[in-house]
């Protein structure tokens, strides 16, 4: 006989997406229960809707050996997708310089050096891991450095915690410091063997990681095309378009393409599964073009106003049909928080003219992350058979926001309120697979 599936019954208000809301708030999009109940049996939903309409759904029996978890005057939804990050720089976060490539040149390749001992490489994903959760994160599509270890040491802390993530190693064979240089041949025997070990492991996914086309020679992008293709179910994240300096640069080192995407193209590296950080300065064509190879942009504001690089223009990519993800990009980008993520591209969003109303910002951070990752099968909302990573959100740990909120009237405002004025000390309980997995003391 099989042992009694382990059963939670959560009860708070919740809200989750079954779709884009698009520009226009389809309010289709979503659904929220005031007051909620979400059914897990063993790590997955068997049901999130209405807490009266639980009884007529799940027979008493199931309910009755129910652990219960009240959070009701709380907010739950899926677990954030954070769709560009890079772990080993939490080392360089908030450091101050000019624009990305002498950020990359003095910060970041001296960090992601120190990741060649695996010790430290450890040591680094666990701290990132946990705190990734400590601020409601419990997707990501990490990278690492050039070192297989470094990856290694990443999927084995990932693993631990049970956690649904991306990982990668770098490619990278020329334009780096020698420290951090490997070849195409190594690119691809390093690689092969960590997709081997771990891709499909637990809950965790390979993705191939030429840092961007700057540092990966025609041969080098060839390898990664070759790794991209080598399994339906691969993943792939790069950087696009993201600094007039590393435009320019591309153009010289690629004369032969029309424009930056077209680098990636022609390499075979662009389609469902592929996500690229940035896309600031992309054409109409580039937009379309993405749209229609299904190829997704990861929307980093916090980077996008730290590094100076410029406004991505998420309306515009959103128009055209190109799939958006929200992501930190720390250590470019300033804080793991995807509350304050949120904030931030709404205010980017201001300054170059691209409206962003809460519905897709909400959207962005969960569902439109799984679904820009291609991971939407399995994360980002609670349809049933979904994975149950859920985060907890108590307004009333700020008090500015508390008190804002008895002024707001409608659900709108009370998200746009939380995600403007919000930040990780909002996030009351992070659950795994229905376990808790972080639980923040009320102060
Ligand atoms: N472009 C190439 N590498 C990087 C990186 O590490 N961070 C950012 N923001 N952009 C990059
Ligand atoms: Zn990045």
């Amino acid at each position: 006989m099989n042992p009694q599936p382990a059963r939670l019954l959560v009860r708070a208000s919740i809200l989750h997406f079954l779709a884009d809301p698009g520009e226009h708030d389809d309010p289709r999009a979503w659904q929220y229960f005031e007051d909620g109940a979400l059914f897990v049996e063993d790590g997955h939903v068997s049901f999130c809707g209405d807490f009266a309409a639980l009884e007529a759904a799940v027979p008493v029996a199931r309910r009755d050996a129910a652990r219960l978890c009240d959070y009701r005057g709380k907010l739950l939804l899926p677990g954030f997708v954070d769709s560009h990050v890079h772990y080993p720089q939490l080392r360089v976060l908030g450091s101050w310089g000019r624009q990305l490539l002498d950020w990359l040149t003095d910060y970041t390749f001296p960090a992601e050096r120190a990741l060649a001992d695996e010790n430290v490489a450890r040591e680094t994903a666990s701290f990132f891991l946990d705190r990734l959760l400590a601020h409601g994160t419990t997707t990501a599509s990490v990278y690492a450095t050039v070192h297989p270890q470094s990856v290694e040491a990443f999927f084995v802390e990932a693993d631990k915690r049970k956690l649904r993530m991306l990982c990668g190693k770098v490619l990278m064979d020329r334009n780096c410091p020698e420290f951090l240089r490997d070849t195409p041949a190594t690119a691809l025997s390093d690689s092969a063997a960590l997709i081997a070990r771990w891709h499909g492991r637990g809950r965790l996914g390979y993705t191939v990681t030429p840092r961007f086309a700057p540092t990966s020679s025609p041969e080098q992008l060839e390898v990664a095309g070759e790794l991209f293709r080598s399994r339906p179910d691969m993943h792939l994240q790069s950087h696009l378009s993201e600094n007039t300096r590393e435009i320019a640069w591309v153009r010289e080192l690629f004369p032969a393409q029309r424009d930056y995407l077209e680098v990636y193209e022609s390499f075979g590296l662009v389609g469902r599964g592929a996500i690229y950080g940035h896309g600031i300065h992309l054409s109409a064509s580039e937009r379309e073009r993405l749209a229609g190879s299904q190829t997704a942009i990861a929307f980093c504001p916090t980077s996008n106003l730290f590094l100076g690089s410029g406004w991505c223009a998420h309306a515009d990519l959103g128009r055209a049909g190109v799939p958006l993800g929200l992501a930190t990009d720390v250590g470019g980008g300033t804080s793991l928080s995807m509350l304050r993520t949120m904030g931030a591209a709404y205010e980017v969003g201001q300054a170059g003219g691209q409206t962003l109303s809460p519905w897709r910002a909400w959207y962005l951070a969960t569902l439109g992350g799984a679904h820009a990752l291609a991971l939407d099968h399995a994360i980002g909302n609670f349809l049933p058979g979904r994975e149950a990573d859920f985060v907890v959100l108590d307004s009333t740990r700020i008090p500015e926001l508390d008190f804002r909120l008895r002024y707001a009237s409608t659900l709108a405002e009370r998200l746009f309120a939380l995600m403007m004025l919000g930040d990780e000390r909002c996030v009351a309980a992070t659950h795994v697979l229905g376990e808790r997995v972080w639980e923040s003391v009320a102060a």
